[in-house]
C-alpha cells in the first residue's frame, strides 16, 4: 500500500474545524464515551500465572474488539498469555450495531463531522459506521485510562502481532515527558508483507516517537512527519498512550479514521503556525 503523505494543512483544517464546531458538540464527546464504560463494555483480565516469569516491567494494555471476531480474540489472548500480561482491558463496548442506534444528538457528539483530508477525497460527511466504532474504542481507551489516571498504557487493535520481546521493547523506550504517543507498530512496512497489522517484527523500529513529537505551545504537543519517514500514516494497531496524549485525545470528537487521527488530527485542538510547517509533501 503506498500513501503519499497528506499536506501539513490537514492538521491545520481539522484544527479549525473543531473551534468552528457549536459548543454544544465540543463539550458533550468525552461524557458520551463515559456513559458506554460499563463492565459490559470494559473486561478486565489478568493473563499472569504463577509460572509466568517477567522479563522487563509492564504497563496496563487496552485490547480494541468486537466480540464476535472468534479467532482475533483468540489469537490475541494467547499472545497475551504468553506475555503473562498482568493488566488487560478488552474494550467491547461501541460496536457498530451501537453506532448504528444512536440518536443524532449523540452521534454529532462523537462523529460531529469527517475532516476533508486525503483519505476522503470524496467528502463523505461521515465515514462508515464500522470505522467509526474503532476509532471510537480507541477513544473509550483513553477515557478509561484517564479515570483510572494511568501514566501510560499500550492500545493494541485485536489483529496486532506482538513480539515475545514486547516488554522489554516497551520498558527500553524513553520518550520525551512531553510525548503524546509512542507508536509501537504499524501496518507492513516490509516488502512482502500482506496489510496485516504488525506490532513489531524484527528490525523494526520499536518507536517513532523521536521523528514524529513536536511541541506546540503551551501544553499540546503534536505529530510533526519528517518527510523521509515512513509510512506517511503511522499505523494505531499498537501504541502507548502517555498520560497527556490521554488528556488531549480523550477530549476530542472523531474526525477522522482512528490512524489519520492519531497521526495528524486529534491533537490538534489549537492552530499554530510553528508546528505546520514540516509536514513531508
Ligand atoms: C496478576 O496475577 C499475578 C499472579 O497470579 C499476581 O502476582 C499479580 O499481582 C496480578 N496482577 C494484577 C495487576 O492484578
Ligand atoms: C449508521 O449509524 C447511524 C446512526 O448512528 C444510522 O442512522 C445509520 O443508518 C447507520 N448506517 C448504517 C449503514 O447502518
Ligand atoms: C528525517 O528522518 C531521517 C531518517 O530517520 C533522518 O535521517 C533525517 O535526519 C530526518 N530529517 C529531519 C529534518 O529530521
Amino acid at each position: 500500500m503506498v500513501l503519499s503523505p497528506p499536506a501539513s494543512r490537514h492538521g491545520r483544517h481539522a484544527a479549525l474545524l473543531l473551534l468552528l464546531l457549536p459548543p454544544s458538540s465540543r463539550g458533550c464527546f468525552h461524557a458520551t464515551i463515559k456513559r458506554h464504560l460499563d463492565s459490559s463494555c470494559v473486561v478486565r483480565v489478568n493473563y499472569s500465572r504463577p509460572s509466568c516469569v517477567s522479563s522487563a516491567p509492564q504497563m496496563p494494555v487496552y485490547v480494541l474488539h468486537a466480540l464476535y471476531l472468534d479467532e482475533r480474540r483468540a489469537f490475541m489472548r494467547s499472545q497475551l498469555r504468553s506475555l503473562c500480561a498482568e493488566d488487560v482491558s478488552w474494550m467491547l463496548c461501541l460496536d457498530r450495531p451501537v453506532v448504528a442506534s444512536l440518536d443524532a444528538a449523540a452521534f454529532r457528539c462523537l462523529h460531529p463531522c469527517f475532516a476533508h483530508n486525503r483519505y476522503n477525497p470524496a467528502h463523505e460527511p461521515h465515514i462508515s459506521n464500522g470505522t467509526l466504532s474503532l476509532a471510537l474504542k480507541h477513544k473509550a481507551a483513553y477515557v478509561d485510562m484517564e479515570l483510572r489516571n494511568l501514566p501510560a498504557a499500550l492500545v493494541l487493535e485485536d489483529d496486532a502481532v506482538l513480539p515475545p520481546t514486547l516488554w522489554p521493547i516497551l520498558a527500553a523506550a524513553a520518550p520525551p515527558a512531553d510525548a503524546t504517543i509512542l507508536f509501537v507498530g504499524s501496518y507492513s512496512l516490509w516488502p512482502g508483507g500482506s496489510l496485516r497489522a504488525q506490532a513489531q517484527r524484527q528490525g523494526a523500529p520499536a518507536t517513532a516517537y523521536r521523528q514524529s513529537l513536536a511541541s506546540r505551545p503551551p501544553v499540546v504537543h503534536v505529530l510533526r512527519r519528517n518527510a523521509s519517514d515512513w509510512p506517511p500514516i503511522l499505523g494505531a494497531v499498537a501504541y502507548v498512550v502517555l498520560r497527556r496524549g490521554a488528556r488531549i485525545y480523550a477530549h476530542t470528537p472523531v474526525l477522522s479514521q482512528a490512524d489519520v487521527g492519531i497521526s495528524y488530527l486529534d491533537a490538534a485542538p489549537q492552530p499554530q503556525p510553528e508546528a505546520t510547517t514540516t509536514t513531508g509533501t
